[in-house]
């Protein structure tokens, strides 16, 4: 049942303090800061390379993956949307590890491509949060997201618990590869374990977040851009306005306004900027004062000291808990789908089933 909320979606948002702190249990052991696995037999040392596949909501979980899995792992990642991954040859070493993301566990894309990249000789990893479902029964690593049933079409709790389990995947493979020191270790878990609090400390935000969204419900167009592990949130948070709210999104890494998009900014099209503090803020500021001094709407979306720096002149900012880099993509997906939703209410749209839309995707 929605409990007290109005739509599904909106309870799903709520959850998610509770169903990452849920996942991540499976992933860390609290008490001595030490990492945890599912599966503790799986050798994850001799793995050379990961190729990352999946759909929609789930493929973007995927993006911020990469970043991770490169960083601490030096392990080097190929990554693309099932759709597209079967039909270009994609060149796979024996004894590789292909990684399925999937909130159902039944997208017939990533099916497909799973059963692809197992007769390529690949290992078969799968983060899923249907446990019973095909994915699941399919994989040699089964890496279980705890977000419980996930109603509302636009995936929310999936994704932030998907991040969960990344996080904890890059780690342990890093350690596995020898790249984490006991130390480096538990700060890690560390800053996982703050997931749950930051969370809650990001929902706080929802009514600020509301009155934004009365901005945004007016646009045609609307523009998101972030750097780093954060453009896959923007790609995420236009992907949420446009399935629950049928307004035209484009997400963006930052860096590229210049290479073309910046041409489409006037004072009709907002432009909503993730750019929590940290090494790319400044980088991110600067691509967003390009957009400010074209006349472009800009929505500020940082922690206290970021907006303190470079909320002059924007339109609106939304302040998020100042957390370590690691967990702001987590973070920040509770103000992108937060807006969405909002935008989508103050437009009546219907926000639990969307027009021409699916839970889940069964055909290719
Ligand atoms: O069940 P899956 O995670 O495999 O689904 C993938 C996509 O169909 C899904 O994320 C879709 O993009 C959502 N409606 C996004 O909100």
């Amino acid at each position: 049942s929605k409990g007290n909320h109005r739509h599904f979606m909106l309870k799903e948002i709520y959850e998610q303090p509770i169903v990452v702190a849920q996942t991540l249990r499976s992933y860390v052991r609290r008490l001595d800061g030490e990492l945890a696995m599912p599966a503790e037999d799986f050798d994850l040392s001799a793995v050379k390379r990961v190729t990352i596949v999946a759909c929609g909501t789930s493929f973007y979980a995927g993006m911020v993956a990469k970043y991770w899995f490169e960083q601490f792992a030096r392990v080097p990642v190929d990554i693309d949307v099932a759709s597209e991954f079967r039909y270009r040859e994609p060149v796979m070493e024996e004894g590789g590890l292909a990684l399925f993301i999937s909130q159902s566990g039944e997208t017939a894309d990533t099916l497909a491509a799973l059963r692809h990249a197992r007769a390529a000789g690949q290992k078969i990893a799968v983060v899923v949060n249907v446990p019973t479902s095909t994915m699941a029964r399919e994989a040699d690593l089964l890496l279980p997201t705890h977000a419980g049933p996930e109603i509302g079409v636009a995936s929310t709790k999936a994704f932030s618990c998907q991040l969960a389990v990344l996080a904890a995947f890059a780690a342990n493979l890093a350690r596995a590869k020898g790249r984490l020191s006991r130390e480096a270790e538990r700060e890690l878990v560390r800053h996982l374990a703050e997931a749950p609090a930051a969370l809650n400390g990001a929902l706080a935000y929802d009514e600020a977040i509301e009155a934004v969204a009365h901005i945004i419900a007016k646009a045609r167009d609307v523009l998101y851009l972030g750097r780093g592990p954060d453009y896959p949130l923007a790609l995420e948070g236009a992907l949420k306005l446009k399935e629950i709210s049928y307004i035209h999104a484009e997400g963006y890494a930052a860096g590229e306004m210049k290479h073309g998009p910046i041409a489409l900014i006037d004072e009709h099209v907002p432009v909503i900027v993730l750019a929590p503090s940290g090494p790319l803020f400044e980088k991110t500021v600067s691509n967003m004062q390009e957009v400010q001094a074209r006349g472009g709407q800009v929505v500020l979306i940082s922690d206290y000291d970021g907006v303190q720096q470079a909320g002059e002149g924007c339109i609106a900012t939304i302040t998020m808990p100042k957390v370590h880099p690691l967990i702001a993509p987590l973070v920040y997906a509770i103000p992108v789908q937060l807006l969405a939703y909002h935008v989508a209410v103050a437009k009546g749209t219907d926000v639990d089933q969307p027009r021409n839309l699916a839970k889940s995707v069964t055909v290719e």
